[in-house]
């Protein structure tokens, strides 16, 4: 069987969950539903928290603990992460944190494999050092001592530690990228990292930090005068979680269907290090590592540093959780910078949920209400119309698109078919057939309900509320997660999914407006 192990980042313990961060989790919650629903495949999904390093020892002391106290810190910032994915409707299997008794004795075996195998050595680190970035950077690339990334300023080092010796492994990766076409997706980060290869040569990685600098971390399981660098520490999460040191048969089951979901800026830790670090332990890289694009305020990525996050769960308590997860699947195409401002959040909202979607399942349900006392109507005619046949045509198209995790462009799909009902509605008035013409009002009605049904199965993995409860307000008592929809092998028509009589069960307005 064909499994599907979708991962996320770990995200940096040192502040609360931002709309980035929430970006990520909400795209793998929907890939991860949409593997189950539509490709019938299972999937393993894992998050957690990346919780060692300078950075969270910083972060620590800043919130008032002291030095050898940053467990109790970090264990104070997890359950918010934890707390923020529940709100978002986020299913994961499981939730990794990198101070966990099994992540620790992997890193250490990992640490230990390497080290006898000659992969390890100890030199004298002479460079630059970014602590909001945990980046090491050379002297070429540090200009007036401010880092190349987040310009704020490094802090020299000159001390001996412990390298990998990535640079041996440089044409075998390149080879493995070329070979393996999907492997980086989208294909502007491929050529990124293509481009790099070809360009630069590898420095060897700086794995260890001494613990008279820092002592929050991995202790070197051959030196204890050492912890593990932070990135070092956290890639072995990926195969920790799945039973590497533990269920070496869990592992081999789960491990070959790895797709890593990450954002563009750690693209070369997981392009780059991460397969490296896999094929220095003898293991096969991860089968994709699918890169996307940062949320944007004013124009600069928003980020904890910067101080112009956006708190989801502010925007999940004002608007619902389902029009925020709306919002970010439809308002950018993966692997592209997206805007985020409340202002358009609104106005996506009002014009494609409020004035389209909600619409028409209250407009057209108050009709069977009102014309059929809420019993779905039989119908006496051939379905033929133009918006019968695109609905028809809709599961094949989302699942198309979201195979490419184009939630932008399966959205679309959806809004195009609400559009096409809604100007359906006018077009036929069913007000005037009630008096003029009951068969054709009964066809229209039962062609509505059925495009509105199908409209409930193929939002499932992108907004499971949303479609749970248009699923029900159409009578419907079965799980709508499990209704299975056409992809481009298998060509089920979900026309007549939902069945004459079926008796509605109308509730409030879904998306009211939001009045600005
Ligand atoms: N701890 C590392 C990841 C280790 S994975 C083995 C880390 N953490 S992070 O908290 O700084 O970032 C986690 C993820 O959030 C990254 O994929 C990053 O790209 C993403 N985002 C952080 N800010 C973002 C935006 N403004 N927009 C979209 N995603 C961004 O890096």
């Amino acid at each position: 069987m064909n499994r599907y192990y979708i991962t996320t980042p770990l995200y940096y313990v040192n502040s609360k969950p931002h709309i980035g961060h929430s970006y990520t989790q909400i795209v793998c919650d929907t890939a991860t539903r949409f593997y189950k629903q539509v490709k019938g495949v299972e999937a393993f999904f894992m998050t957690g928290t990346d919780e060692h390093g300078e950075k969270i020892e910083e972060a620590a002391i800043k919130a008032g603990f002291k030095q050898g106290e940053e467990k109790k810190f970090v264990d104070t910032i997890v359950p918010l992460f934890k707390k923020a994915w529940e709100g978002l409707g986020i299913e994961y299997d499981h939730f990794i944190r990198t101070t966990d008794k099994v992540h620790e004795e992997t890193v250490k075996k990992v640490l230990s494999v390497l080290h006898e195998k000659g992969e390890i050595e100890k030199r004298v680190y002479k460079g630059w050092f970014c602590t909001p970035c945990e980046a090491f950077w050379s002297e070429a690339q540090v200009a007036g001592n401010l880092c190349p990334d987040c310009k704020r300023p490094v802090d020299r080092l000159d001390e001996e530690n412990y390298f990998f010796k990535t640079s041996k492994y440089q044409a075998v990766l390149l080879k493995h990228i070329k070979d393996n076409p999907s492997f980086l997706y989208p294909e502007i980060r491929r050529n990124e990292v293509v481009s790099f290869l070809e360009k630069n040569e590898l420095q060897d990685l700086c794995i260890s930090r001494p613990k008279t600098r820092m002592n929050w971390g991995i202790e070197i399981p051959f030196d204890k005068n050492f912890v593990t660098y932070v990135w070092f520490d956290a890639l072995i999460n990926y195969i920790a979680g799945i039973g590497y040191t533990d269920d070496r048969k869990r592992f081999d089951s789960i491990w070959p269907g790895a797709r890593h979901f990450i954002g563009k800026d750690i693209l070369r830790h997981h392009a780059i290090y991460w397969p490296i670090m896999l094929m220095a332990l003898g293991e096969k890289p991860p089968e994709q590592v699918l890169v996307h694009g940062w949320w944007v305020m004013a124009g600069e990525k928003m980020s904890k540093s910067k101080g112009n996050v956006i708190d989801p769960m502010e925007m999940v308590s004002k608007y619902g959780v389902e029009a925020f997860r709306y919002y970010l699947l439809s308002a950018v195409q993966f692997g592209y910078d997206g805007t985020f401002s409340e202002k358009l959040f609104v106005e996506k909202y009002n014009a494609d949920l409020a004035n389209d979607l909600g619409n028409l399942i209250s407009r057209t349900l108050s009709m069977v209400d009102k014309y059929y006392s809420g019993n779905v109507p039989e119908n006496p005619k051939p379905a033929e119309d133009g918006l019968t046949i695109l609905a028809r045509e809709l599961p094949a198209k989302v699942a198309k698109d979201f195979a490419g995790v184009d939630s932008s462009a399966a959205l679309k799909d959806v809004l195009q078919v609400t559009n096409a009902a809604n100007k359906y509605i006018e077009d036929k008035a069913p007000w005037k057939l009630a008096k003029t013409d009951k068969d054709a009002l009964a066809s229209v009605m039962y062609n509505l309900i059925e495009v509105i049904g199908i409209i409930a199965v193929v939002l499932c993995p992108f907004m499971p509320k949303t479609s749970e409860s248009i699923w029900r307000q159409l009578g419907m008592t079965s799980d709508v997660s499990s209704v299975k929809f056409s992809t481009p092998e298998r060509k089920d028509d979900l026309w007549a999914i939902i069945p004459s009589g079926s008796k509605i069960n109308k509730s409030t307005p879904m998306f009211p407006r939001i009045e600005t």
